[in-house]
């Protein structure tokens, strides 16, 4: 029987150079996967470089509403970002992919699973992880296994007749619906300011001089409609990279703690997240009590966590998950964004869910909140704090 293997395949240099060493060095069938996230790859192109690699069989998957409702979606109501930077693009779209992979597994009866994740990345760990949850298929993963390096590979590329794109060759990008990742080259330099050709989302020149506003409107924690008109996920999602890469919103560059314990230079571009995630946690503090604000902020943390380091489909993620959705009933509301040469600035919020009482804020009259109340409250909630205090102040007095 021949062996017969799947991979998810992006056709950039990695998968590219999976597929020839996988009929080659392993003789085995290839049958590639590709799943579109949003990626904005022409997938007429993907199929016919898969051909041309002599794939047995190639499969394109479109996935983007899935991943937006099943992956951004409850992202968003997590206000997630991996060390209060990172949007998790990347580490949303794979237990995603992976599953698309087990699916076509299973029809196709491969015997082993392969994937192009090097052995210094997050991604290895996500794939392996939600692969091993649903099979127990080997899995071949090259690049890690023979400990090979870019260059190596591009040269290997090169002989085999692969062809490589110019940006691949600078950088190495990937890129969904929720993000695009830069990484490589001179951005390992963490000192190096990253240059402009690194962005094509973002805009980095002559922005405009008007400021940009955007309203987004949440239906229990979930974002339904921009600037007045209600959008599909995806069309949603894509709306607001454009609006707000136009304004130079969305660059993220941070050093990042991976998961094998390697730190990492990042530079991300995430226009859409940005706004979202700021949206959304701006009107979580409006319509949340102020323990619900303590609280919720430790899980979220904890959520990133998780999806970050491939703990996607761990029990704690489904605890968190619930404990995340029961408190999205009342996020629902509109948040005012200001969007000015690249920053970002909520300039208002609203919601029918607003614990917010301008009659009892205001410092004007007829105000219904009773100051003369406060005065008791003051004196019981600093009481332990005042009387410890006291005490130190004795025992520093006798000594
Ligand atoms: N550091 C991010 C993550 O692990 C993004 C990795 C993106 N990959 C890339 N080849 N640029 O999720």
């Amino acid at each position: 029987m021949t062996k017969k293997s799947i991979l998810a395949f992006s056709g950039g240099l990695d998968t590219s150079v999976v597929v020839k060493y996988l009929q080659e060095e392993h003789e085995m069938d290839v049958i590639t996967v590709t799943v579109d996230v949003g990626q904005g790859d022409d997938q007429k192109k993907i199929t016919a470089k898969a051909k041309k690699l002599g794939v047995k069989k190639h499969y394109n998957i479109d996935a983007k509403k899935e991943f937006v409702t099943d992956y951004v979606f409850p992202s968003i109501k997590a206000n997630a970002l991996y060390q209060k930077k990172y949007c998790l693009a990347t580490a949303l779209a794979r237990p995603l992919i992976a599953e698309k992979i087990l699916y076509i597994a299973k029809k196709e009866k491969v015997t082993s699973l392969a994937h192009g994740c090097t052995g210094k990345g997050n991604d290895q760990v996500r794939f392996d992880v939600t692969l091993r949850s649903g099979s127990d298929l080997p899995i071949i993963a090259p690049i890690r296994d023979k400990n090979l390096d870019r260059v190596t590979e591009l040269k290997f590329a090169q002989e085999q007749g692969i062809d490589i794109d110019t940006v691949a060759k600078k950088y190495s990008i990937d890129q969904n619906l929720w993000g695009r990742a830069i990484e490589g080259g001179v951005l390992e330099d963490s000192y190096a300011e990253p240059p402009d050709d690194a962005f094509i989302w973002v805009r980095t020149k002559n922005l405009p001089d008007k400021p940009t506003y955007m309203e987004i409107k949440f239906d229990q924690g979930v974002p339904v409609a921009v600037d007045g008109k209600m959008l599909d996920p995806v069309k949603l999602v894509e709306y607001i990279n454009k609006k707000a890469g136009a304004a130079g919103v969305g660059i993220v560059d941070h050093i990042e703690d991976r998961i094998v314990g390697i730190k990492s230079r990042e530079v991300y571009e995430t226009p859409a997240a940005t706004c979202l995630i700021e949206a959304h946690t701006d009107l979580e503090k409006m319509v949340h009590t102020k323990h619900q604000n303590k609280f919720k902020p430790m899980v979220d943390d904890q959520w990133a966590y998780m999806a970050y380091s491939g703990l996607w489909q761990d029990p704690l993620k489904q605890n968190l998950d619930a404990f995340i959705e029961s408190s999205q009933g009342v996020v629902s509301g509109v948040v005012k964004l200001k969007l000015y040469k690249g920053s970002l600035r909520v300039v208002g919020r609203k919601s029918r869910h607003s614990l917010y009482s301008r009659e009892a804020a205001t410092y004007g009259t007829g105000s219904t909140f009773d100051q003369r109340l406060a005065k008791g409250f003051v004196e019981l909630w600093g009481i332990q704090s005042t009387e410890a205090n006291k005490l130190q102040k004795k025992r520093s007095t006798k000594t």
